[in-house]
């Protein structure tokens, strides 16, 4: 491998990802398009990392620099997710099979979700990745399960593998939920990057996988849950399953 790019939306999101980097090697930071991009070393692998912010555009840009620029040569995309189908809780994560742009819709002319002239709405994430992920995710959650019960009352937290939705809206409203539940019934989370990384990732022919801890229901209380679980949790989740994915890559 060159490089694995790790990616997420927001500083939170990484837990101490950057920290580790710079207490175990050189990191050279490159700004481009208003974005650092943090070159070095993590837990023995080779890394570019560097937050997109929010949102499909600021995905897709930040996929594109770090296959052209930083030659990412798979890219692991870390953060929260509002949970969309009723088994899963805030407090368990979720890895992608598949990703899907839930506000994407061309019709008459194309199928809702389709991208035009892609002839597909659904995109892989890779399945080498996202196993090896999802093993980093089970043993986390197993080893730390009691400690993450008594900070966010998160009890039993599980791991699921399926669909994740992206689409530029925060998703917080019992109607919104329920519409999106309706229309994509396998849809596990919902976000707001996934799909446009897995999208340029695609038309590229780069891997990329999608991990992601569920931090509310996106309904009512998805604001407050949101900033909570975010200020609480995101970091020790993030930096708990990206540490263990890194140390089985070596
Ligand atoms: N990311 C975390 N929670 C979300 C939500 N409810 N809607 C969209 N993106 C999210």
């Amino acid at each position: 491998m060159k490089r694995l790019g790790i990616m997420a939306a927001l500083p939170q999101e990484l837990g101490d990802l950057i920290a580790h980097m710079r207490t175990v090697g050189d990191v050279r930071t490159v700004t481009l398009g208003q974005r650092e991009y943090h070159v070095g070393e993590a837990h023995g692998v080779r890394v570019v990392v560097t937050l997109a912010r929010i949102g499909k555009v600021a995905a897709a840009a930040t996929a594109s620099a770090l296959i052209h620029v930083f030659e990412a040569d798979a890219i692991v995309f870390t953060g929260v997710a509002g949970g969309v189908h009723r088994e899963v809780r805030v407090g368990d994560i979720v890895v992608a099979d598949a990703l899907l742009q839930h506000d994407l819709d061309a019709s008459p002319l194309f199928p809702r979700y389709e991208v035009p002239l892609l002839d597909r709405a659904r995109f892989d994430a890779d399945g080498s990745l996202s196993d090896a992920l999802a093993a980093a995710a089970r043993a986390f959650v197993e080893t730390e399960a009691d400690a993450l019960a008594e900070r966010f009352a998160v009890t039993a937290p599980r791991v699921h593998r399926g669909l994740i939705v992206s689409g530029d809206r925060f998703i917080a409203s019992h109607d919104a939920v329920s519409a999106l539940r309706d229309a994509l019934p396998d849809a596990l989370a919902v976000e707001m990057e996934g799909a446009a990384l897995a999208q340029v990732c695609y038309e590229h022919g780069v891997p990329c996988a999608v991990v992601r801890t569920i931090s509310d229901t996106a309904d009512a209380a998805a604001p407050v849950s949101f900033v909570e679980f975010l200020t609480a949790l995101a970091g020790a989740y993030s930096s708990g399953v990206l540490g263990r994915f890194l140390q089985a890559r070596v």
